[in-house]
């Protein structure tokens, strides 16, 4: 699947971008079920906003049960001071998680499949284990931050293994709201853990400093400007970021968070999955 010279990108730089990886029908179907997924949610019933700027974000249980279903969650500014959507509710919603990739068949069918499983083998994730899927949205105007992270930090295994597999639903760029990546940064330390409480509040997550390393600023970072139908590659470690959308545009992108089976998946990881409801690969 990959050239010696894409592999050892991968490894030099902790990310990959493949153009053309998906076909516009494959993205077509996707907006369409996800579409129909927000037609469904009553956003009044759940004010479930998503947001990633307070470094010790309490999360809910909205959230927290979003870990083995599909739940919508709403932009931070979605709402005006009246209690009203400022929009229409499809241009309302921050992402769709965490589960659709198991649980519906349209998501299940661009998750996996034989392309993916010899990508996964040659970046090394000899027992691939998808955990998470998010369909993001990056509404126009109101698309919010997601500021610098490491994604090691939602999905802490023994040794660090998550990698990020994320598609361009639409073209990205620095006007929408595209990634911005630090080149060679996933050989820095783990700043930071998301972890569940020893508090008997089985439900309650939180970000727990590891190390001060400071985050890329514009000397370092790149944007990651890319077509629709891309894929890019994340290692765990690498820092990235997207600012928030001001454009017209949206900016949708789908995502998959993916570990090795043969390392150690923590049991303080906010996701987690039940014996009859097992994770699984591509
Ligand atoms: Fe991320």
């Amino acid at each position: 699947m990959l050239t010696k010279a894409q592999q050892q990108g991968f490894l030099d730089n902790g990310y990959l971008a493949l153009p053309g990886f998906k076909s516009a029908a494959d993205i077509a179907a996707l907006r369409q079920r996800a579409a129909q997924i927000v037609q469904a949610f009553d956003p009044l019933q759940n004010r479930a906003v998503f947001s990633t700027k307070e470094q010790d974000r309490s999360v809910d249980d909205y959230f927290m049960g979003s870990a083995s279903t599909v739940r919508c969650f709403l932009e931070e500014e979605a709402f005006a001071e009246n209690g009203q959507l400022r929009q229409d509710k499809s241009l309302s919603i921050n992402k769709i998680g965490h589960a659709m990739h198991d649980l519906d068949p349209v998501f299940d069918k661009f998750s996996r499949g034989p392309a993916l499983a010899a990508l996964a083998a040659d970046i090394g994730l000899q027992q691939p284990q998808i955990w998470q899927s998010m369909y993001i949205f990056k509404q126009p105007g109101i698309g919010g931050e997601v500021r610098w992270h490491q994604d090691a930090t939602f999905f802490e295994t023994q040794p660090i293994s998550v990698t990020t597999f994320w598609f361009a639903l639409e073209d990205a760029s620095v006007t929408n709201g595209c990634l911005w990546v630090e080149p060679g940064g996933h050989r820095g330390p783990l700043r930071e853990r998301f972890v569940t409480s020893s508090s008997p509040s089985a439900t309650a997550a939180r970000i727990e400093p590891l190390d001060a390393t400071p985050w890329p600023d514009e000397r370092t970072a790149v944007p990651l400007e890319v077509s629709a139908g891309t894929l890019v590659l994340l290692h765990g470690l690498l820092p990235h970021y997207s600012a928030p959308n001001r454009s017209a545009v949206s900016r949708h992108a789908y995502t998959l968070h993916v570990t090795d089976g043969r390392s150690q998946y923590s049991a303080r990881n906010w996701l987690q999955r039940s014996s009859d409801f097992p994770v699984r690969g591509f």
